[in-house]
């Protein structure tokens, strides 16, 4: 299989993985063949890539950090118990955090059981983003980025669940914002902007309250948006008075907010993703936890079609344990002209690079 950009499919292209929606249902199911409806609907959905079965890349197979079963489960999770809190809010009502935090626990046990058994680089694009449903999945995809992480760091089991639950907790205050603040395509007026920012007092208030999260999880909702150099909100802390936990959870929400497709612009590859990243290193973010950050993710994810510096073009086969920004991959052309496809290994090829992807051709924000 290889992974396309949705700018890029055709009609007739062959879906290699189904796509869901925020309710873990299967939208489009594997085998279904593109047609141009189709197409169109996936663009409105917010979907960004695809995998797409073809005969050249038939042998290439990508393993998913989350087993299906786990992935479904947790967006139902996710999505049941943010829809509480936000009914809730709107009524004026009190939350019971405590009813709901068991859930929410058993969510990040079994993401973090998944995540044990995965020992190869982490690649999430291809979940299927509805706008409305953006915030469900964005905490999904904070909390096994963060865990996996977090497990680069050494952190204990019973660590990690912290963690993992002030992840998947982190933006629980923008239940109280309006979505077409959150969602809005235009530049965002000052009192907007401060509305939103708020979201992390918000959740802070609302997880401190509650007997069964950790404070430090609440804590995390507190200061996932502060920065290392003080620029960042809603107190403005810096360096080490930003707890570890937040600071893994700042520079995967970033990670995460760029790569997924938002209704103001379209997503970037890993490797744009991670490039931001690395221009906020020793000002915004810790430059080792970049790096490490950058061994934890695949940069370059398998199916992805690249230019190699000598001419050569093909699809990234495999990945080369923590080298992640030098895969294996499936040479197919030649300057140009279609070859007997063989593997070249980056990783012993170092005079080789990867000089462009083709999903990035269409993707031009
Ligand atoms: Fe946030």
């Amino acid at each position: 299989m290889r992974l396309r950009s949705i700018y890029s499919v055709a009609e007739n292209d062959m879906l290699a993985k189904p796509i869901f929606n925020e309710h873990g249902q299967v939208l489009l199911n594997t085998g279904v063949k593109l047609t141009n409806n189709i197409i169109g609907r996936m663009k409105n959905k917010g979907v960004s890539f695809v995998y797409i079965d073809d005969d050249e890349t038939s042998d290439i197979v990508v393993d998913e950090v989350l087993a299906e079963k786990t992935k479904q489960k947790s967006m139902q999770t996710i999505q049941k118990n943010f829809a509480e809190i936000s009914n809730s809010m709107k009524l004026g009502k009190s939350i019971d955090m405590d009813k709901l935090s068991p859930s929410f626990s058993s969510v990040v046990k079994k993401v973090l059981e998944d995540i044990h058994q995965h020992d190869e680089a982490i690649s999430m694009l291809t979940d299927a983003y509805c706008y409305d449903s953006y915030v469900f999945e964005h905490s999904l995809n904070v909390t096994i980025y963060s865990l996996a992480l977090g497990k680069k760091y050494g952190l204990r089991e019973q660590q990690l669940e912290e963690l993992g639950l002030g992840a998947i907790l982190h933006d629980i205050g923008k239940m109280a914002i309006p979505l077409e603040v959150l969602n809005k395509t235009e530049p965002l007026l000052d009192e907007e902007f401060q509305l939103i920012q708020e979201h992390a007092k918000i959740g802070f208030d609302m997880l401190r309250q509650s007997h069964t999260i950790p404070l430090l999880a609440a804590h995390c909702a507190f200061q996932h948006h502060e920065r290392l150099d003080g620029s960042g909100y809603p107190r403005g802390i810096k360096g080490d008075d930003i707890h570890l936990y937040a600071k893994i959870i700042g520079i995967v929400d970033v990670f995460d907010a760029v790569t997924a497709n938002r209704v103001y612009r379209k997503a970037k590859l890993p490797h744009e993703g991670l490039e931001l990243l690395y221009s906020g290193v020793n000002t915004l973010f810790e430059k080792e936890m970049v790096e490490q950050f950058a061994k934890t993710i695949a940069i370059y994810p398998i199916g992805l079609e690249v230019k190699l510096s000598d001419g050569r073009e093909g699809v990234v086969a495999k990945q080369n344990g923590e080298l992640t920004s030098r895969p294996v991959i499936k040479v197919l052309y030649e300057n140009g002209k279609k070859v007997t496809p063989y593997e070249v290994n980056l990783m012993k090829e170092l005079n080789v690079t990867i000089t462009s992807c083709e999903a990035t051709v269409s993707q031009v924000s």
